[in-house]
């Protein structure tokens, strides 16, 4: 384990490298317990650099065995290699020389999944951000661009050996062993290197370009789960036409390989030409997967697979630019997805999950620039700012220029960049050129962190037929920046009619308005619209076109007129979600004062509206009758939190729905059964996500739960199963029919890791006091590892995370678990344990009891020494 050296890591500190490696081969001979790897590199001395600038080459745990400088043995004395580099004082004279590095790893010990592994038998590496170091000592930065040969050999049993590149020559070796080369033509940095070696199932499939280019495509898992990869491998297809159609990027190698691994620290990894895949993104049937992991499956491969010209054609300079890379290929997926599925719910979907994982992340303590200027642990920084928000910002700059300039700055970017190491300037830079804007204050969004406001007042002048809107933008301090610059905010809005329809306005004063964009660029504004006939109501950020909070005083008519009524159908859903959020806060109060909410029958009607309406799609109606979410709800609501409270005020919310609502809901509920075969399509996945959302409902009325258990019972598939089974442990936890019915599930799922998954989370998720002893004791079930990452989110990482009423346990228990927790995975893992303890980063927003706990919690993590560099950094900057 790397321990914290308190190092900080500055973007202003970047500096190119003295030497450059053109050329890398590897040879791997694996063994489990100790892999010998030679790694000879052409190393060049940059143009310019002095002969004696030493050369210092970066490791993590290694173990150098032999050193040769131009072929011969280098002798003690002049060179120094320890745990963390390789220095050689006095390289030799010529600009290029040859050096033959030969080192020992041990991938039966590595737990921390970083480097070279085994997986259930399965040699496999992750590199990204600095594992590369783990397995030889190299200038291990993404600027280093080298063209890599690789070479591995391995017992014949380990029957597949996969590298990047293209295959090149194979063959036998003595010792019942074999071998096979790989070339990679595309220089490429060190974090996209990859190796697999194991005895796996594969299936194959082909891919013919635009350009007449046949690729060969190979999906690599579990000997016997073949059947599982099919969905994944049309995914793959799909993604590979649409950047063609979209984008005009072809793939560039003869194969395309992905590899499903079931230890993995994250969700999927863009190795040039070789995709490693946690197997939770790959595999997918309908008797084990949902609706939901069959999106999440098209969207990762989508994502990974896009990498390959954002982030591996062109790349990082360093690793300040991470969102150069994964802010833009979020983008790109987001599209894909919207294209491939239904555009509007898309949208509605990215949003949730921004609010849900950005805004807490933003308005705490882990607060960060979309492009940081200083990481302690870059692991930490692949966060929900670098990722979601970072592509919003990609959105943004397609909505200022548009749609056709926006595609002509993605082709000069790559025109322009490819084969290069880039920064966040280089990006703006080519859509600067490509519009002939001045992208200076919009460049905000990459600096500054935090989630602006923008407050908007709106003013009728029935006499003057002029519309006024009063704006003000407004960004609290965050640890990274104390004082903070106006921005440019393209806030798109909509003027709706009485009649339901955008209004055409006359001419605009005060700021600037093109194609239904307002641009905010003044920290306060007044922009005035003429030749209004009617009070319109004002629809304002639709499409979510800026990531910002909002504060528009409206009446309650207004929003449920606009739920019913906005073109825009994520501004429809936005309105009515909004109403909801309200109700919550206004009944949280209440309880919070000792008082009893009530719920009156507008919203009852509105859902009832909204459920009925045969022109919405049905995956729409879902989402709008799903009630914000507890954590949501919190957010809004900033200080003081009691989350028993809030937790509540939804139930009661929820039951004021469901009664008032029973038949007609009962009605349709039946009405969306269908006995057609599983399809994991957007309008079949849709059709079930209504009918499970009225469930949820239904089954707080009486006879729910045997309504639920019915539901369970038929079920075909398992988005339906999982859904049943959540509504049964939710609604009535510790009820006979929950524990039937958890029961004959870990009964007929009970060797499926991936399913069980499904269980424990469930569980974990369980609202409620008990759940923390609940989730206690089933760390001690025969399919929990707190060695498998997946089987470590699923039930220690959902509980912290997803259950605000179980964590924050007001006696702390909750956060005792999370301490032995955190620490004990830290033992093996300190990138999943870091990322375990981001779930107290909004613990300054508890109510002063919990808040104290929380505190002490986090307090006493920080006093264990020689904590990882990795969880030292949450825990400190979560305190600070
Ligand atoms: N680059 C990967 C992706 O987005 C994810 C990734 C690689 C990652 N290394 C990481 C995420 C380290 C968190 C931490 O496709
Ligand atoms: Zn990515």
């Amino acid at each position: 384990m790397r321990t914290d050296t308190g190092q900080v890591f500055r973007l202003e500190d970047y500096r190119p490298s003295d030497y450059l490696i053109p050329e890398t081969n590897l040879t791997f001979q694996l063994f489990p317990d100790a892999t010998l790897v030679r790694a000879e590199l052409l190393i060049e001395r940059r143009s310019g650099v002095s002969e004696k600038t030493p050369l210092i080459l970066d490791g993590d745990g290694l173990e150098l065995k032999r050193l040769e400088i131009d072929g011969v043995v280098a002798q003690a004395g002049t060179f120094t290699a320890d745990d963390e580099r390789l220095t050689i004082a006095r390289p030799p004279r010529g600009r290029r020389f040859r050096l033959t590095i030969d080192t020992v790893v041990a991938p039966s010990g590595n737990q921390a999944l970083m480097g070279l592994y085994l997986s259930n038998g399965v040699y496999c590496t992750q590199c990204e951000a600095e594992g590369f170091r783990r397995i030889t000592y190299f200038l291990d930065r993404p600027d280093i661009l080298s063209v890599y040969t690789v070479r591995i050999e391995a017992p014949r049993a380990l029957s597949r050996l996969l590298s990047n590149g293209n295959p090149g020559e194979s063959g036998e070796l003595a010792g019942d062993r074999h071998y096979a080369v790989w070339h990679d033509p595309h220089p490429k940095p060190s974090y996209l290197f990859a190796l697999v070696a194991g005895d796996l199932g594969c299936i194959k499939d082909r891919f013919v370009t635009a350009s007449g280019r046949s690729v060969e495509l190979g999906l690599y898992v579990e000997r016997g789960k073949e059947n599982q990869a099919s969905y994944a491998m049309d995914a793959l297809r799909r993604s590979m036409k649409w950047d063609e159609e979209v984008f005009g990027l072809e793939y560039d190698l003869d194969v395309f390989n992905i590899v499903a691994v079931s230890d993995f620290n994250i969700g999927a990894m863009e190795n040039k030409g070789l995709n490693i895949f946690n197997d939770k993104y790959v595999l997918a049937g309908e008797e084990t997967a949902t609706d939901a992991d069959f999106a999440n499956i098209e969207a990762i491969i989508a994502h990974e697979y896009f990498h390959n010209w954002t982030g591996n054609r062109i790349t990082c300079r360093d690793w300040f630019q991470l969102c150069l890379k994964e802010g833009l290929t979020v983008y790109r997926d987001h599209e894909f997805s919207s294209d491939q599925r239904s555009r509007a719910v898309s949208r509605i979907a990215q949003v949730r999950t921004l609010r849900a994982h950005q805004f807490p992340e933003d308005q705490g303590p882990l607060a960060h620039p979309v492009r940081p200027r200083r990481y302690r642990e870059i692991n930490n920084f692949y966060t929900a700012t670098v990722y979601e928000k970072g592509s919003e910002v990609a959105r943004m700059i397609h909505t200022l220029i548009g749609a056709d300039l926006f595609r002509r700055g993605m082709d000069l970017y790559f025109e322009r960049h490819d084969g290069q190491a880039v920064t966040i300037e280089d990006f703006l830079k080519v859509f600067e050129d490509a519009s002939d804007q001045d992208l200076s204050q919009f460049a905000l969004w990459y600096h500054q962190a935090g989630t602006p406001n923008v407050a908007v007042t709106a003013s009728y002048s029935p006499a003057s037929q002029e519309l006024t809107l009063e704006i003000e933008q407004s960004l609290a301090p965050t640890p990274s920046e104390a004082r903070k610059r106006v921005m440019h905010i393209p806030l798109a809005f909509g003027l709706v009619g009485p009649d339901g329809r955008d209004m055409v306005h006359g001419a605009v004063s005060g700021a600037s308005v093109e194609n239904d964009v307002i641009h905010v660029r003044k920290r306060r504004q007044s922009v005035k619209f003429t030749g209004i006939s009617e009070r319109p109501v004002v629809s304002l950020n639709r499409g979510f076109s800026a990531p910002v909070t909002l504060t528009f005083e409206m009446r309650k008519e207004d929003r449920i007129f606009l739920a019913r009524h906005d073109s825009d159908p994520y501004g429809r859903w936005q309105a009515f979600n909004g109403l909801l959020t309200e109700e919550l806060m206004a009944a949280f109060r209440k309880l919070r004062g000792d008082r009893t909410p009530e719920f009156g029958d507008d919203l009852a009607a509105a859902s009832h509206t909204i459920a009925m309406d045969e022109r919405l799609e049905h995956a729409f109606r879902a989402l709008a009758l799903t009630l914000p979410g507890e954590a949501d709800v919190a957010r809004e609501i900033g200080t003081n939190i009691d989350p028993d409270a809030i937790c509540l005020a939804r139930e009661m919310l929820a039951r004021s729905i469901a009664t008032r609502n029973a038949e007609a809901f009962r009605t349709l509920y039946e009405g969306l059964r269908s006995d057609a075969p599983y399809s994991p399509d957007a309008a079949s996945a849709g059709r079930r996500a209504l009918r499970n959302t009225l469930l949820d409902y239904l089954a707080l009325l009486p006879e729910g739960d045997r309504l639920a258990y019915g539901h369970f019972d038929a079920a075909t598939n398992m988005t339906d199963r999982a859904a049943a089974l959540t509504v049964l442990a939710h609604r009535h936890p510790g009820s006979d029919l929950a524990d039937r019915a958890l029961a004959a599930f870990e009964i007929r799922f009970r060797d499926d890791p991936l399913v069980m998954d499904k269980w424990f989370l469930i569980q974990a998720s369980v609202p409620g006091h008990a759940t923390a002893d609940r989730v206690r004791a089933l760390m001690q079930h025969p399919a929990f590892s707190i060695s498998n990452p997946n089987r470590v989110r699923s039930l220690a990482g959902t509980f912290f995370s997803a259950n605000q009423t179980g964590f924050h346990r007001p006696d702390g228990a909750g956060y005792s678990l999370f301490a032995e927790t955190v620490l004990a995975v830290e033992q093996r893992n300190p990138q999943v344990a870091a990322r375990l303890a981001t779930a107290l980063r909004s613990w300054r927003s508890l109510e002063p009891a919990r808040q104290r706990k929380a505190r002490e919690t986090l307090l006493a993590i920080a006093a264990t020494d020689k904590l990882s560099a990795d969880l030292r950094d949450i825990v400190e900057r979560t305190l600070a």
